[in-house]
């Protein structure tokens, strides 16, 4: 199957292993644990989010299980991912522990949230996870061309997607086509840089061509490639803001001068920095 299939409605992209998730959700990383992760978990929903993107590191998954069911939304409704923590041992009980704090049965999307020890030794538990129906979609964040080579040489079950840090600033151009070529869908994290890109002056001109802000043009830019984005946000009117993005396209020229805004230098890792020793 083509890596790159997007849904009738061009809301969601067809994984390889023929589940769908929509390409706009709701990221909760720095979001405590408490009322304020539950209210923007629970405003997504109502302003029509159907994608929520939790981690076990990130302490969180409790306040967004229960943003959920204070939404009213029905669960089969929602794609929840989470992540898990590689400095444990056991994919399969912390995707357990997940379950529980989480409230659900299964969670929609099951990732390695960064390949401490190495890319492969986690794998056959996260296949596990997806065999006992802990998880509908097995992956990974932050591994970088040559660690996914090295996972495909040894899994089973293929990961079907890859979270990395991408923007136009972190354009991984090789990194996307690898990950292309193996059937993977890279999905953006801090697509708008953690806030600091939304400053850019080129995507500000970009903006005002499209009377749109510079938040929906970062995040279209990923939309034009179906590639899935989780912004990061609080607020519920930026919470709205960050899904208006399927009324208007970028247009070649705006997406040029945005991709030449890389300073990756076009690379096939996922970071420049590793924040972990192996
Ligand atoms: P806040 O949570 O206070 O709204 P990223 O998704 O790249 O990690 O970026 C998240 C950061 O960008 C957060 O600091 C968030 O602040 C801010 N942010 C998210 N959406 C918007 C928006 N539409 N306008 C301005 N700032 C935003």
């Amino acid at each position: 199957m083509s890596a790159d299939v997007v849904t009738a409605d061009g809301r969601a992209r067809v994984l390889a292993d023929g589940n769908e998730i929509p390409l706009v959700g709701l990221g909760v990383w720095q979001v405590a644990n408490d009322r304020e992760c539950v209210d923007a978990v629970r405003w997504a929903l109502e302003l029509g989010y159907r994608h929520i993107d939790t981690a076990q590191a990130y302490g969180n998954e409790e306040s967004v299980g229960q943003g959920l069911r204070d939404s009213g939304v029905p669960r089969g409704e929602v794609f929840i991912t989470t992540k898990f923590y590689p400095r444990r041992k056991d994919p399969v009980a912390e995707a357990q522990r997940s379950l529980q704090r989480l409230g659900v049965d299964y969670v929609d999307l099951y990732i390695i949230h960064w390949p401490a020890g190495g890319p492969t030794w986690a794998w056959p538990g996260m296949e596990q996870a997806r065999e006992l129906g802990h998880a509908r979609s097995i992956g990974v964040s932050n591994f970088g061309a040559d660690e996914v080579r090295r996972l495909l040489a040894t899994a089973t079950v293929p990961p079907v997607v890859n979270q990395v840090q991408f923007s136009p600033y972190e354009y991984r151009k090789a990194l996307l086509e690898s990950c292309r070529q193996a059937g993977i869908a890279l999905e953006a994290y801090s697509p708008l840089g953690t806030g600091r890109h939304l400053a850019s002056d080129t995507v500000a001109r970009i903006a005002r061509r499209h009377g749109r802000t510079a938040a929906q043009v970062l995040l279209r830019w990923c939309i034009e490639r179906a590639i899935p984005v989780i912004p990061k946000s609080t607020h519920r009117e930026r919470i709205a803001e960050n899904a208006q993005l399927f009324d208007f396209r970028l247009s070649d020229e705006d997406i040029a001068e945005l991709d030449a805004l890389d300073r990756t230098g076009g690379t096939d890792r996922a970071l420049e920095r590793k924040w972990w020793r192996s």
